[in-house]
C-alpha cells in the first residue's frame, strides 16, 4: 500500500470535502500518534518507538524503515528489532547511522487500520569533548563563560573547591568578578539529547593577571647575553623599556630597532609588549642583578594615561657558578644596620633583596609581626603601619610605622618571600635605636691607647644640618670642631674631624688619634640641629681594650671598613677604623640616605638631652675592662 498516495488523498480530500470528519481527522492522526514524534539517538543507544493509541483486537502491527523494508513486529528480520509494548510499538537495538529518517508504524484490525511516523536523528557518540583552556584576565567583571559549543539541554558545573550548579539550556556561567579562586580544572556534566549517561567535560580555566615574564637567554656562541621583560595579559602598550645595572648610575634606553652597537632591543616589538635588552660581548660586570622599568599607558576613557611602570629584578649568575639565592645575613664580621629614630616620630625600616618578592613581613623584637599592606589613600588614622618601597617586584621590603615608642628599640627582622620559587624566605636584620634628636652611632667605642677611635653622633631623623658640633672629653676638655680640621691641623694633634663627613649631612664627628689614657671615659657631643630650639647631645664612652676588636666590629654595628695596620713596633697593633652604612638600595646620583630611613615630623622642638640609660664604665688602664653592651 502507498502511504504516500494515502496521504496525498487525505489532503486532497480534507481540502476538497471540508466537513467530511473521519478523513479530516486522518491526517493529524497518522502524525499525532506516532511517538515520540521526533527522537535524537546517540550511536549504540536504543530508540524505542510506538503508536499512541491502541487498536482493540490489533490483528498485526507492522513497521516500515526509513529503507523501505516492511516486517511484523512479531516477526522482525533481525535481532536488533523487537515489539515493544502492548500495542504498536519498536524496539531498535544499536541505532545506527543509517537508521536516520522516518519510521512508520501501522495497526490493523478488521475494518479499520491506523499509521503513524516517528522521525529518528542519529547523533554520533562522542567519547570526548576536546576544548582548550578558557583563559580569563584577572578582576575581569561579569564574564561570561561558555563551557561547550554542544547542544545540551543542561548541565551541571563543579568549580574547583566549590559546589556544584546545575544550569537549564546552553551551558554558560557568568562570574561577577574573575579571581584566581576560579582557576583550576572544571568539571561540567552535560544532559545531551539522545544520550542517557552525562557527557563528562573538563575544561581548564586559567585566570591570568597582567605580569612581567622576566628572565635572561645567554647565547654563548655569539657571545650574547639576553635580558628580558615582557609583559603577559595586557591591554596597556609600552611606551618606554629601560634597564639597568644594580649599583650603575645609568641605564639603557631600548627601543624597538635601535642599538649603540652593544646593546640592542630584544624580543617581537614594542606592539608584542617585548621588552628585552641584547648585550654583545658580555663583561663579567654584565652577569649580575639588573632592574628593568616598562613604561605603559593604557586607555581611560577616551585618552590614553601613562601608568605606573612595571619593574622587575633579573639575577644574571656568574657563567660559571650556580645561582644562588641565599643572601647573606648577619653573619660575624658583617655590618649590622642600625635606624635611629626619635620617640613618637614615624619611622621606617627596609629591606631590600636582589630577586623580586611576592611578599614581606617584619619581625618585631618583642616577636610580633607585622606584614605591611598599601597605605590606604585616605589619611586613615587607624592605619598604624604601611608598606613603603617601589615594589615588591623590585625587591624593595619596607613599613612605616606612624609613632615609633620605646619599645619598638631593638633587632628587627625582615622576612622576604621571592616569587619565583619556594623554600625558605630570605631575612635581613636592621637595629631599630629609640633616641634622642642627635644619636651616638656606637654609645661604647673601643680603643686602645695609641690606637686611633672615632666617636660619631648623628641626627637621628634623617641627614638634617648641624648649626655647629662639639664635644666635651671626660676630663671636661671641650672641643669645637667642624670638617676644616684635619688630621693635618689636628687639636692638640690628635682630635681632629672625621673626613668624608659633613656637618650639612647631620654628621658630627671626632677623631682621636692617638687615644691617650685621659680620653678613656665618657665624652659627650653636641650640636644643634638647624630648625631647632635646643641643642641636642647624646654619650658616648670610650672604654680600653687592647684585644682586637675584629670580632666585635660587626656586634657594636655600623664598623664596615676595619683595616687592620701592623704597627712596626712589636705587639702594637693599631685600628684604623671607618663608619659608613652599608646603602643596600640601589644607588641613585645625589641620595645620600642612613639605612634607608625617613623621618616625618613636624616637631621642631625635641628634648636636647638622650634620656636613656647608659652605662657609664669605670675604666682602668691597667687591668682593662672590655664591657660588651647588654
Ligand atoms: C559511546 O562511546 C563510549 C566511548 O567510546 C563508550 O564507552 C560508550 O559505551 C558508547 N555509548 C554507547 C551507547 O555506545
Ligand atoms: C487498511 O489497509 C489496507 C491495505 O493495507 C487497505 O486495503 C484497507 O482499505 C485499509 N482499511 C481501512 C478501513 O482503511
Ligand atoms: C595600543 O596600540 C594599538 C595598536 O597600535 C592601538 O590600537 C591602541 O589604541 C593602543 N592603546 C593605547 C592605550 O595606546
Ligand atoms: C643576591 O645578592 C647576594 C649577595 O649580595 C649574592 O650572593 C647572590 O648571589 C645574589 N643573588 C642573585 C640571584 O643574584
Ligand atoms: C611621646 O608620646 C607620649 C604619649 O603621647 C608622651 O607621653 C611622651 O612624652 C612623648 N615623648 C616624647 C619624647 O615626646
Ligand atoms: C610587641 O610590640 C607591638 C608594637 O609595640 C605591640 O603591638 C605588641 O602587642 C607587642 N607584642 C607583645 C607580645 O608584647
Ligand atoms: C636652616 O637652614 C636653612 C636652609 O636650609 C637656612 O636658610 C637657615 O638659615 C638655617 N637656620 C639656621 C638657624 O641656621
Amino acid at each position: 500500500m502507498d502511504f504516500a498516495l494515502f496521504i496525498f488523498v487525505a489532503g486532497c480530500l480534507q481540502y476538497t470535502i471540508g466537513e467530511y470528519v473521519r478523513v479530516e481527522n486522518l491526517l493529524s492522526m497518522q502524525q499525532g500518534i506516532g511517538w515520540p514524534h521526533s527522537l535524537t539517538v546517540v550511536e549504540g543507544h536504543q530508540a524505542l518507538m510506538k503508536l499512541s493509541i491502541t487498536l482493540e483486537n490489533q490483528q498485526s502491527c507492522e513497521v516500515t524503515t526509513p529503507a523501505g523494508e516492511r516486517f511484523n513486529v512479531l516477526h522482525p528480520p533481525n535481532s536488533r528489532y523487537e515489539k515493544w509494548t502492548g500495542g504498536c510499538g519498536l524496539r531498535v537495538r544499536h541505532v545506527e547511522a543509517s537508521d536516520e529518517g522516518r519510521w512508520r508504524l501501522t495497526a490493523f484490525k478488521p475494518g479499520r487500520n491506523i499509521t503513524g511516523w516517528s522521525e529518528i536523528h542519529v547523533e554520533e557518540n562522542l567519547s570526548s569533548y576536546p576544548a582548550s583552556p578558557i583563559s580569563i584576565i584577572d578582576g575581569e567583571k561579569h564574564k561570561e563563560i561558555e563551557l561547550t559549543t554542544l547542544n545540551n539541554n543542561y548541565c551541571l558545573v563543579t568549580q574547583p573547591f566549590s559546589e556544584s550548579s546545575l544550569v537549564s539550556g546552553h551551558c554558560r556561567v557568568t562570574i561577577d568578578r574573575a579571581t584566581r579562586a576560579i582557576q583550576g580544572n572544571w568539571n561540567v556534566l552535560l544532559g545531551i539529547p539522545g544520550r542517557v549517561s552525562e557527557m563528562h567535560v573538563g575544561r581548564r580555566v586559567d585566570v591570568e593577571a597582567e605580569r612581567l615574564d622576566v628572565g635572561y637567554v645567554h647565547d654563548t656562541a655569539s657571545k650574547k647575553l639576553h635580558l628580558y621583560c615582557n609583559i603577559l595579559h595586557t591591554i596597556k602598550n609600552i611606551t618606554f623599556c629601560r634597564f639597568q645595572k644594580t649599583g650603575a648610575e645609568a641605564g639603557y634606553n631600548i627601543m624597538d630597532g635601535i642599538s649603540d652597537g652593544s646593546h640592542s632591543y630584544y624580543g617581537n616589538g614594542f606592539a608584542e609588549k617585548h621588552c628585552g635588552i641584547t648585550l654583545e660581548n658580555p663583561t663579567p660586570d654584565d652577569y649580575t642583578t639588573w632592574r628593568c622599568s616598562v613604561g605603559v599607558k593604557q586607555w581611560v576613557g577616551t585618552h590614553t594615561k601613562d601608568q605606573t611602570p612595571l619593574q622587575a629584578l633579573i639575577s644574571v649568575p656568574q657563567l660559571s657558578g650556580q645561582t644562588t639565592i641565599k643572601r647573606n645575613t648577619n653573619f660575624d664580621g658583617i655590618e649590622e644596620r642600625v635606624i635611629f629614630v626619635q620617640e613618637n616620630m614615624t619611622f621606617s625600616i627596609s629591606c631590600q633583596s636582589n630577586i623580586s618578592l611576592a611578599y614581606c613581613w617584619f619581625q618585631h623584637p618583642n616577636g610580633s609581626q607585622f606584614t605591611p599592606l598599601p597605605q590606604l589613600p585616605t589619611n586613615n588614622e587607624d592605619q598604624l603601619f604601611w608598606y613603603t618601597g617601589e615594589s615588591l617586584q623590585t625587591g624593595e621590603c619596607g613599613i612605616t610605622f606612624t609613632h615609633v615608642k620605646k619599645e619598638d628599640a631593638g633587632q628587627w627582622t625582615c622576612h622576604m618571600g621571592p616569587t619565583t620559587h619556594s623554600g625558605i624566605e630570605l631575612t635581613d636584620q636592621v637595629t631599630v635605636r629609640v633616641t634622642g634628636p642627635l644619636a651616638a652611632n656606637v654609645v661604647e667605642v673601643p680603643a686602645n691607647i695609641g690606637g686611633e677611635a672615632t666617636l660619631y653622633c648623628h641626627t637621628s631623623n634623617g641627614n638634617k644640618p648641624l648649626n655647629y658640633c662639639r664635644f666635651l672629653s671626660p676630663r671636661n676638655l671641650g672641643i669645637t670642631i667642624d670638617s676644616s680640621v684635619t688630621q693635618e691641623n689636628a687639636i692638640l694633634q690628635r682630635y681632629y674631624f672625621t673626613p668624608e663627613r659633613h656637618l650639612d649631612y647631620g654628621d658630627c664627628s671626632l677623631t682621636i688619634n692617638p687615644v691617650h689614657a685621659q680620653d678613656l671615659g665618657e665624652w659627650t657631643c653636641a650640636a644643634v640641629i638647624n630648625e631647632s630650639q635646643m641643642e641636642a647631645r647624646d654619650v658616648i664612652v670610650v672604654y680600653f681594650d687592647k684585644s682586637a676588636p675584629l670580632s666585635r666590629a660587626g656586634i657594636i654595628g655600623m664598623v664596615i671598613g676595619l683595616l687592620v695596620l701592623v704597627g712596626i713596633l712589636a705587639g702594637f697593633v693599631g685600628y684604623k677604623r671607618g663608619w659608613k652604612i652599608p646603602n643596600l638600595s640601589i644607588n641613585f646620583p645625589g641620595r645620600r640616605s642612613v639605612a634607608n630611613m625617613q623621618i616625618q615630623d613636624d616637631r621642631s622642638s625635641v628634648t636636647s638631652t638622650s634620656s636613656s640609660t647608659q652605662d657609664i664604665v669605670q675604666f682602668d688602664v691597667i687591668s682593662p675592662v672590655a664591657q660588651p653592651r647588654p
